[in-house]
């Protein structure tokens, strides 16, 4: 019934520090990724090539993507929003990027400054470069399940987006539940709609856990035959054009569910747990993952 197997996309280094107040030093963002790096997981997206004035936490992309001990095997997606985006990504020597839009066009307009058909148009020239380089572009939709802005979102509209990026190149369609107000039939629903349209082995899941919905959304997106599952260590994260957004789904409950459902990771669940308490020590507080919290040491 679930897949054997499932890739988890370890987003804690851009999606869980983009919103963080105070400034994380880069050597410590780069140890956090070098830490991830050696509990398994094949993908650690490292950072974003965004404006520094949208998010100043990460403008020192750069600094961190040239710090990082490069594992074979793994790889360290970074986000790109534009050609400029792109550029920087290249010259800092990255080689597998991720594009971004929205379902909801109120979204975009807060977080990319642009309608979706703008954005999209904007990644037409960056996708076309990245075919040429041999550069793997996965895309991201966000508010597929709502939007903090215009509220109810439309299923076709999420289809809509997910086509259109898969027509443009991108091998993995991550579908984002920003504000993490989804439910487990809806989610379900959602999926199955966009499986209709773009294969289900280039679809990947994001949940936040605002709600406290997100093990639960995944878990009916896994029996509907997902296999790729976006999560940040710690629960840490939350989108600064997104109010009320609360922390992704704790990579370490996500790994712990699955090697409960018999599902195969390749993730050391105790190595990551303890990556995560040592990422919300450096932040100064408690770890939003239940696994973390319950194998703490005493
Ligand atoms: P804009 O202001 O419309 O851009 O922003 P612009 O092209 O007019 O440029 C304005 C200034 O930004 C210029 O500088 C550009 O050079 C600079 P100035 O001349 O004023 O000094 N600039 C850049 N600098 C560095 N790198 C770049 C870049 N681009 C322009 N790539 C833009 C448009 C898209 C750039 C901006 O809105 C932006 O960077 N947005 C990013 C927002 C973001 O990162 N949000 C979080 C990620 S999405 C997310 O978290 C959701 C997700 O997790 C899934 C889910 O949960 O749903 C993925
Ligand atoms: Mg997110």
């Amino acid at each position: 019934q679930f897949p054997a197997e499932v890739r988890i996309v370890e987003v804690g280094p851009r999606d869980g520090l983009q919103n963080e107040r105070s400034p994380i030093a880069t050597a410590d963002k780069i140890a956090l990724i070098d830490r991830l790096s050696e509990t398994g997981l094949r993908t650690v997206e490292a950072t974003s090539f965004v404006s520094p004035k949208w998010v100043p936490q990460l403008a020192d992309a750069a600094e961190v993507y040239a710090g990082i001990a490069r594992r074979p095997g793994v790889a360290y997606p970074v986000l790109v929003p534009n050609e400029q985006g792109y550029e920087r990504a290249r010259a800092a020597g990255v080689e597998e990027i991720a594009v971004f839009t929205a379902a909801s066009e109120a979204f975009a307009r807060r977080n990319i400054n642009a309608s979706i058909d703008e954005s999209l148009r904007r990644f037409a020239p960056v996708l076309e470069r990245a075919a040429g380089d041999g550069v793997r572009v996965r895309g991201y939709v966000s508010t597929v399940l709502g939007c903090p802005y215009q509220g109810a979102v439309a299923v076709a509209d999420v289809v809509r987006v997910a086509r259109r990026l898969h027509a443009l190149g991108c091998y993995e369609i991550s579908l984002g539940d920003t504000i993490g107000v989804g439910t487990p039939i809806k989610a379900r629903e959602m999926l199955r709609a966009v499986a209709g349209e773009v294969p289900m082995a280039a679809l990947a899941v994001h949940f936040h856990d605002t709600y406290g919905q997100a093990l639960a959304n995944l878990l009916a997106c896994l029996e509907e035959g997902v296999a790729v599952v976006d999560a940040a260590v710690a629960g840490t994260g939350g989108c600064p054009y997104a109010r009320g957004a609360s922390g992704n789904v704790a990579t370490e409950d996500v790994v712990y569910m699955l090697h409960g459902l018999g599902v195969r990771t390749g993730v050391d669940l105790d190595a990551l747990a303890g990556t995560g308490r040592w990422l919300a020590a450096l932040l100064g507080r408690e770890t939003g993952s239940r696994v973390g919290r319950a194998t703490a040491p005493a």
